[in-house]
């Protein structure tokens, strides 16, 4: 008897394989002022989604960015009132803004509330305003709702704006562990309304370029040296100048998405990633007083210093990285960093959070990358140290 089929002849196992190929729309806006009545980039959003319209929508805002625009809420009532047939706000609440929202879960359980409590449904919407952490929280909890609940995202940080808000993911910190807990899903639309930047603080300001650097640093050399030549313009916050920069780096990491060919990180090059394992662990040894956007720029002098020192990034070119950064504004050390073993561990999380085998995106030139499967611990000691000494 065939050994496959079982005592009334039925088969023990049957094999079946197909491809599933999702199909998505990843729609990137940038416009100002978005909420404005005669602004129709939200609008003809809705009337090309496949949402049950008016969309009804559950509203959650960056509790720091309703501090600073207080009419705000009123804008977006507004907004749904002069678009009757498309939008309907069921309510707006404000959310924690920064870090303390992807720690722990009341954030995440206040979002879920609301979107109980209002009966969202996958034909209606959660709409999303803040920073990058915001973003993540409620995207987080848009995806886990109903298995995924419509999410539209307004990032208001440069950050936001020109990387964590135009992806397709979204997450939670949990077992002290950034990201440790969230999905790949793409949103119905991310509009970036660049109105929103004036109010950040400088020290909020400055993060969203350090990604931008990262950005030209491993793919497009031109742009790096386009930061570089309006360093003084960001600094001096300049709307005009930087906008255009904001959105390139947001156009690239969009490209990188929907047309890498890996929207959801499936294989090991992550070169997105450069200057991430160490950004990610300093950013939590440091209980997160370090905000992403400056463990970026840490992380991307520390990994530009050891490419350096294994032979790869000439010297005149990694003067020109550091020297960027730290025009920017940034620190290029932290006193964290001393404690090198747990920093160290960041490298084993990495791995770990890649699949077991470990892939860090390195730099041979400025805007041309390699991957290393493994660190020589000896020599990024000795990059710290070169980090430490520049002060
Ligand atoms: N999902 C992703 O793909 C992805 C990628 C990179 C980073 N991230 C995450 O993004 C987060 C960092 O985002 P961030 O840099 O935007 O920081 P953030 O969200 O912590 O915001 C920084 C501060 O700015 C405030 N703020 C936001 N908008 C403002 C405005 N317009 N005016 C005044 N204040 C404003 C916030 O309340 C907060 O206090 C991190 O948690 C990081 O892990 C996610
Ligand atoms: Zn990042």
């Amino acid at each position: 008897m065939n050994p496959l089929l079982a005592k009334s002849g039925a088969p023990h196992q049957s094999n079946f394989e197909k491809p599933i190929s999702v199909v998505g729309i990843h729609h990137l806006l940038f416009t100002k002022g978005a909420f404005q009545a005669e602004n129709k980039g939200f609008a003809e959003i809705l009337e090309r989604s496949d949402l049950r319209l008016p969309a009804r929508a559950v509203v959650f805002a960056d509790s720091q960015v309703i501090r600073e625009w207080p009419d705000l809420e009123a804008e977006v009532r507004n907004y749904a009132e002069a678009h009757p047939d498309l939008l309907s706000i069921l309510s707006f609440e404000a959310v924690n803004g920064g870090e303390a929202s992807k720690n722990g879960l009341d954030s995440l359980n206040q979002v879920l509330t609301a979107i109980n409590r209002e009966g969202i449904c996958r034909k209606s919407l959660v709409v999303a305003i803040g920073g990058g952490a915001v973003l993540d929280v409620v995207g987080y909890a848009a995806a886990i709702a109903h298995r995924g609940v419509p999410l539209v995202r307004f990032p208001t940080t440069t950050l936001a704006q020109g990387d964590s808000g135009v992806g397709v993911k979204n997450g939670i910190n949990a077992f002290g562990k950034k990201n440790f807990l969230g999905t790949f899903d793409v949103p119905l639309a991310v509009i970036n309304d660049f109105r929103f930047l004036k109010t950040l603080s400088d020290r909020d300001w400055r993060c969203g370029f350090s990604e931008a650097v990262k950005v030209g640093l491993i793919k497009d050399r031109e742009f790096f040296e386009t930061v570089r030549s309006k360093v003084a313009m960001i600094t001096n916050r300049s709307l005009e100048e930087s906008a255009p920069i904001i959105q390139k780096s947001a156009e690239i990491h969009y490209r990188h998405i929907v047309e890498g060919g890996d929207p959801f990180e499936k294989t090991f090059a992550r070169p997105l990633d450069f200057g991430h394992w160490a950004a990610h662990k300093i950013e939590q040894m440091s209980d997160y007083q370090v905000r992403h956007g400056e463990g970026v720029a840490i992380g991307i002098a520390l990994d530009s210093t050891y490419s350096n020192k294994i032979g790869l990034l000439p010297e005149d070119e990694l003067k020109a990285v550091l020297d960027c950064l730290s025009n920017l504004g940034f620190g290029l050390y932290h006193p964290v960093m001393e404690q090198r073993d747990v920093l160290f561990e960041g490298i084993e999380e990495f791995r770990q959070h890649l699949g077991g085998q470990l892939a860090i995106p390195l730099l041979e030139q400025i805007g041309k990358t390699v991957t290393a499967e493994d660190i020589d611990l000896g020599r990024m000691n000795a990059a710290i140290d070169s980090l430490a000494a520049l002060g």
